[in-house]
């Protein structure tokens, strides 16, 4: 399976930097064997459109309206975001989930829409640490995934990423260990040949949470870590590529 790098680089970069960040990127990384992203705010991605025509680089939203369309001031439609040309978009994000109580409800209405305008969403899942510390880890994960997924059809793959983030390593330096990363990665693989048994063997599955060259080779040589989701290490050229190169020697 062709793993996926995708970056986030949350609230960070102007639209203005973007041109010359890309250019180094592409010289930075090899042109095929890892699929790599770049999901940056709204306001970026008229740059990320014009920066990656031409090149496998793909690039999406990190947010989504769970609306079509209407009177939702500041809200941005999957529509919208096609529109652009984005083919992946980051839904449940545990920042939002925490700063902007995104349930796994209103996290389900937003898969639905971004589905429904054929992008790609990466779903993300984890647990805090109080909730590791109970040995809640695992049904935390059960559960957000269960109710991101209700009624979700998938019939292709590519069509959705599972991210796990525990939230207890974003932003942290502090990484799960290989080993926890695979236990949890196969866990969601089991629940979701629950759901998608023809497919769960293809979908990837991520892992986020202080990712960096030091540690991507070992995490992404796990059999069910099928690539990552990078914060922090996204906004340098030199360790994303380093990222981009692990997954490649997967
Ligand atoms: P981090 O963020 O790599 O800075 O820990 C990952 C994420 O939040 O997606």
């Amino acid at each position: 399976m062709i793993q996926l790098i995708a970056g986030n680089w949350k609230m960070h970069k102007r639209p203005s930097e973007v041109a010359a960040w890309m250019a180094a990127l592409k010289q930075a990384i090899p042109a095929e064997g890892v699929e790599v992203a770049i999901c940056a705010p709204f306001t970026h991605l008229c740059a990320l459109q014009q920066a990656c025509a031409g090149s496998a680089i793909a690039y999406g939203a990190q947010d989504v309206s769970a609306h079509a369309s209407g009177a939702y001031t500041g809200e941005v439609a999957a529509a919208m975001l096609a529109d652009l040309g984005c083919r992946y978009v980051i839904v449940g994000h545990s920042e939002r989930r925490s700063y902007h109580r995104e349930d796994d409800a209103l996290i389900n209405r937003k898969l639905h829409q971004a589905l429904a305008h054929q992008l790609r969403p990466i779903l993300c899942v984890g647990e805090r640490a109080d909730e590791r510390a109970a040995g809640e880890a695992e049904a935390v994960v059960l559960r957000q995934l269960a109710g991101a997924l209700e009624g979700i059809d998938v019939s292709d793959p590519r069509q959705l990423a599972v991210a796990y983030e525990p939230v207890w390593a974003i932003g942290t330096g502090n990484t799960a260990t290989a080993a926890d990363a695979q236990a949890m990665s196969a866990l969601i693989r089991a629940a979701l040949a629950e759901r998608y048994p023809e497919l769960a063997a293809q979908l990837r599955i991520l892992y986020g949470g202080s990712m960096k060259p030091e540690n991507a080779a070992e995490i992404l040589a796990q059999p069910d870590v099928n690539g990552g989701l990078i914060g922090g290490a996204s906004l340098e050229v030199a360790d994303f590529a380093a990222i981009v190169k692990a997954a490649h020697h997967a």
